[in-house]
């Protein structure tokens, strides 16, 4: 199961994980668009991939998960927390509701998530769960309050629960993305950028890959990925 496989890094993680034979849910708000790639992975993979509609905004969508599971498929044991909002913003233009946008797709849906899946990862003995961060998880910027206190939390939860569940078989890791990760829209945003400078999120998925491929007995809990130049 990956969120925020709609685009973006997800989008990549969602590509790595099917091209390395999983059955991939992918979970985001936009259907069209996660329709059209479940529709692209069928065609050239063999695992299955179906397209699961979730905003974390709208909690009622998350109680019905185990529902909208495909019946034939056996225990998720796979999870990537990636969906993200992200408006910066100074305190004064910070109310309330954006707090509370920021708690609920960086931290109040993974928790949603992970308090339905991890258990039962649990039972089968094994699984995998990697929570994706932002530099904003380990240090203060200005004008991120709301942003940085929702992936603080996120790694709280992250750190926690791996200490809570390692010898039960789950392996939990936080995954710090330090720095910008490419895209056109981002190249288009800053034409004279050295594309070196963004991370490949291509690599990031790959990275994901060797985290889940970890034997037990050496697993990573929190890992730091930025680019060689910035
Ligand atoms: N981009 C960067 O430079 C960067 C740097 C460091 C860390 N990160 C982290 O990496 C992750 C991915 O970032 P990205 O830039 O690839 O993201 P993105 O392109 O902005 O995409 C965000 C994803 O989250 C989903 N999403 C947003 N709001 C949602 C909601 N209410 N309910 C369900 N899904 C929702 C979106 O899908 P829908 O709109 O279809 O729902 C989309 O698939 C995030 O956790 C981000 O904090 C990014």
């Amino acid at each position: 199961m990956i969120t925020g496989a709609s685009r973006g890094l997800g989008e990549h993680i969602s590509r790595a994980l099917t091209n390395y034979g999983f059955n991939t849910l992918l979970c985001a708000r936009d259907m069209d668009r996660l329709n059209e790639l479940a529709d692209e992975f069928n065609e050239q993979e063999p695992g299955d991939s179906v397209a699961l509609p979730i905003d974390f905004h709208k909690p009622k969508t998350l109680r019905k998960i185990s529902d909208a599971i495909p019946k034939q498929w056996p225990p998720i044991s796979v999870l990537i927390n990636n969906a993200g909002h992200y408006k910066p913003a100074p305190l004064e233009d910070t109310d309330l509701k954006t707090f509370e946008k920021h708690m609920d797709v960086n931290c109040r849906g993974p928790f949603i998530l992970t308090r339905e899946l991890l258990p039962k990862m649990a039972e089968i003995g094994g699984g995998f769960i990697a929570n994706i961060l932002a530099p904003g998880a380990v240090e203060g910027q200005s004008e991120h309050c709301a942003f940085n206190a929702s992936k603080f939390a996120l790694r709280g939860l992250t750190l926690s629960l791996a200490e809570e569940f390692y010898d039960r078989g789950v392996h939990l890791v936080a995954v710090n993305i330090h720095g910008e990760i490419d895209s056109e829209e981002k190249r288009t945003q800053q034409p004279d950028r050295d594309p070196s400078t963004f991370i490949d999120p291509r690599h990031v998925a790959r990275e994901i890959i060797h985290l889940y491929e970890q034997p037990r007995g050496a697993w990573t809990r929190e890992l730091d990925l930025r680019p060689s130049r910035h």
